[in-house]
């Protein structure tokens, strides 16, 4: 795990409590990249910061999976991206109009900067590929193996290549769970309680 002095010397925008950075996760530009309370991102994962990235709290980014592009990237409370997810923000020219790759000049070239966003309670399936431009609504499940090229509506199951939707992911009781969790693990005005400052409750360490 990454230690608090490597932290800093990371210089996130801005960072939360009880974040877990695996040592070989690869992070670009940590100054563009805020980071809310409890997260994990496991080995293997690369993150560019590109034009801004928004992770929030009690958010999981499995091994292998990676988040480029350019532009900006959102990932909200309680969502997940699993193992091997490529997360692209921005693209070359696909269609003729311009040389492509990093390797060219920018006046031969015409990328498009863009940005992918992940609502709460989301669920990413391993080796997922994320295409620019979309918006994965609060809920959603993302099937393994998919390609997500459109939207994703909110508590929807999707899968394929490309994603469709294939039935409704019902959400009251992930959203009862949530209610339960703040109430424990967050003061009255809402400020998460970090592992370290937790108290007990009934004879048990909350956790
Ligand atoms: C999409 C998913 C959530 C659907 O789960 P489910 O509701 O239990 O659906 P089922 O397993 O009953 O499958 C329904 C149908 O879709 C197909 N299917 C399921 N997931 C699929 C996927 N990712 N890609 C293509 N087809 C898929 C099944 O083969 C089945 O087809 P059939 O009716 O012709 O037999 C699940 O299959 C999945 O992909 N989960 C992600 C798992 C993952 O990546 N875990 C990593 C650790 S978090």
């Amino acid at each position: 795990m990454i230690s608090v002095n490597q932290m800093d010397q990371l210089r996130f925008r801005k960072i939360g409590n009880d974040v877990i950075i695996w040592p070989m996760a690869k992070i670009v530009s940590p100054e563009v990249i805020t980071i809310g309370d409890s997260v994990i991102i496991d080995d293997f994962v690369f993150i560019m910061g590109g034009a801004g990235t928004w992770i929030g709290s009690f958010v999981h980014i499995g091994s292998h999976t990676s988040i480029c592009g350019g532009g900006e990237f959102f990932i909200d409370d309680f969502a997940g991206l699993s193992g091997g997810v490529r997360v692209y923000t921005g693209n070359e020219d696909y269609g003729g109009g311009s040389l492509t790759n990093p390797t060219v000049p920018l006046t031969y070239r015409r990328p498009e900067r863009s940005f992918v966003r992940i609502g709460r309670h989301a669920i990413v399936g391993a080796n997922t590929v994320i295409l620019p431009g979309v918006t994965i609504g609060e809920g959603v499940a993302v099937g393994a193996n998919s390609l997500v090229t459109r939207d994703c509506e909110p508590w929807t199951t999707y899968f394929g290549s490309p994603a469709k939707p294939l039935k409704n992911r019902p959400s009251a009781t992930i959203l009862e769970l949530e209610k339960r969790l703040r109430e424990n693990l967050f003061t009255p005005d809402g400020q998460y309680i970090p592992k370290a400052d937790r108290f007990f409750k009934d004879g048990k360490k909350l956790s």
